[in-house]
């Protein structure tokens, strides 16, 4: 397993680009499975989950081609219905799968995804949502098994949660659907309205995806589209925090500031000069931050996967800040790492009171998800000196070549094998 050696105390400068968004690429491969034939998917980042998804959906039988940023997704060879558990359980997003084939083929059967770090992460609200749509749904032997003998027949379904993977599952399966969907309490996030960008250039009839409230025509096929993924919000909002911990001036291209309004505002009121011209949006981090209070919301609140980033940047700020993680039950294992960097840190069920401290120190660290390694590399980025991060695996989920671009930068950062 490798691990990351960073020599903190530099400032970033210079410019760096984003990748395409993993968690648009995610549905937005899966969601090829629905038509038969050959969809091309550009800017899709070169990462670990990508790659879990293209062994999935080559496992069902589909035909795949990786070119660098680029996947051809030929979904008119699958031949089996079924996604076993040794794929399901390295990445949670696989059980998305079981609406799409469901939705094409009248069956699917899937393995439960297991919990993760993070929390249970239970999938209530998706086969809630495929039993209106008029599955049958039957749990045995970790396994979940979706029929519909006369296909999948248009409902009104309104979540009791806003989530994310629940609102894409149930917008692919009700886009071949019999008659007309309505998803009420929908999640907003962005990456909800690239999948039906991409759905609709298929055929299908989808309105209001990124409002709390869609509408979709059920068609009787889809057909295969090209599609360019979003840019990746979250690493963008990574390397504002990037700049504003060192105290740097990084230009940061290809992204959506608008995609990231809490965070900005968040930023901006601890300190940090933010300016965007064209698309190209400039970062200068202050000498040392102000400490801002968060809360993690669903989309356009403070997104949860930028909580560990932020943490990160009040473990330096001058002042006190509570942060509040609303959306998981186990978001806060970046602490115990964080306090060996010297932060001071008080968890309290769900929200943390950090004490800025003028300076980290490096030290070797764990990482346990992908946002808490986030987080330690920018601590380690600020911390005066060596800090060795292991079982940066998680990292490589969903980060492109993060040590390159840093290093790009001018941060002290690489790679070694451990
Ligand atoms: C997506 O996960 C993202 N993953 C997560 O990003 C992100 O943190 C999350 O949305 C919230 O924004 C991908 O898009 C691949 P949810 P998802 O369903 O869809 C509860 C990262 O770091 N819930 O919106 O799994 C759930 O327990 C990852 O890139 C139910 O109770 O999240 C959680 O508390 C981490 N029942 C809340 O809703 C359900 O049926 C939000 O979960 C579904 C969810």
């Amino acid at each position: 397993m490798d691990k990351l050696i960073i020599n903190g105390g530099r400032k970033l400068k210079g410019e760096v680009t984003v990748s395409g968004s993993k968690n648009a690429s995610l549905p937005i491969c899966i969601a090829a499975a629905l038509a038969p034939g050959a969809s091309t998917i550009t800017n899709v980042p070169r990462l670990r989950d990508i790659t879990t998804t293209a062994k999935l959906l080559e496992s069902l039988g589909a035909t795949i081609e990786r070119h660098e940023n680029t996947m051809r997704i030929d979904a008119g060879t699958i031949n089996t219905v079924e996604a076993t558990y040794d794929l399901v359980k390295t990445m949670r997003a696989s059980v998305l799968v079981l609406g799409p084939l469901l939705a094409r083929f009248g069956r699917s059967r899937v393995s439960l995804p297991g919990g993760c770090a993070i929390g249970a992460r239970p999938i209530d609200q998706h086969l809630k949502g495929l039993k209106a749509l008029g599955a049958e749904i039957t749990l045995e032997h970790g396994y979940v098994e979706a029929i519909a003998k006369k296909g999948l027949k248009g409902a009104r379904i309104n979540f009791d949660v806003s989530t994310v993977g629940g609102t894409e599952h149930l917008m692919m399966a009700a886009a071949i659907a019999k008659g007309e969907s309505i998803l009420e309490n929908a999640a907003r996030e962005p990456e909800i309205a690239d999948l039906a960008d991409y759905l609709n250039r298929m055929g299908a009839k989808i309105e209001g995806a990124g409002t709390d409230t869609i509408r979709i025509q059920g068609v009787s096929e889809l057909t295969p589209a090209a599609y360019e993924v979003m840019p990746d919000r979250i690493e963008a909002g990574t390397f504002m925090c990037a700049a504003a911990i060192t105290g740097g001036d990084v230009k940061i291209k290809g992204m959506k500031l608008e995609h990231l309004d809490a965070l900005t505002f968040k930023l901006m009121d601890a300190g940090v000069e933010i300016t965007n011209r064209n698309d190209v949006v400039r970062v200068k981090g202050p000498r040392r931050p102000q400490a801002v209070n968060i809360k993690t919301r669903p989309y356009p609140g403070f997104a949860t996967d930028m909580q560990a980033q932020f943490m990160a940047l009040m473990c330096v700020a001058e002042g006190a800040s509570v942060i509040s993680e609303n959306i998981f039950e186990n978001r806060f294992m970046h602490v115990s790492e964080l306090q060996r960097f010297g932060a001071d840190i008080t968890v309290e069920g769900n929200s943390a009171t950090v004490k800025g401290v003028k300076k980290l120190s490096g030290a070797p660290v764990m990482a346990t998800d992908l946002r808490a390694s986030a987080c330690l590399v920018l601590a380690g980025l600020a911390a005066e000196g060596t800090t060795e991060i292991q079982r940066i695996y998680h990292l490589d989920r969903g980060y492109e070549q993060i040590e390159t671009k840093l290093a790009g930068l001018g941060a002290d950062i690489k790679r070694v094998p451990e």
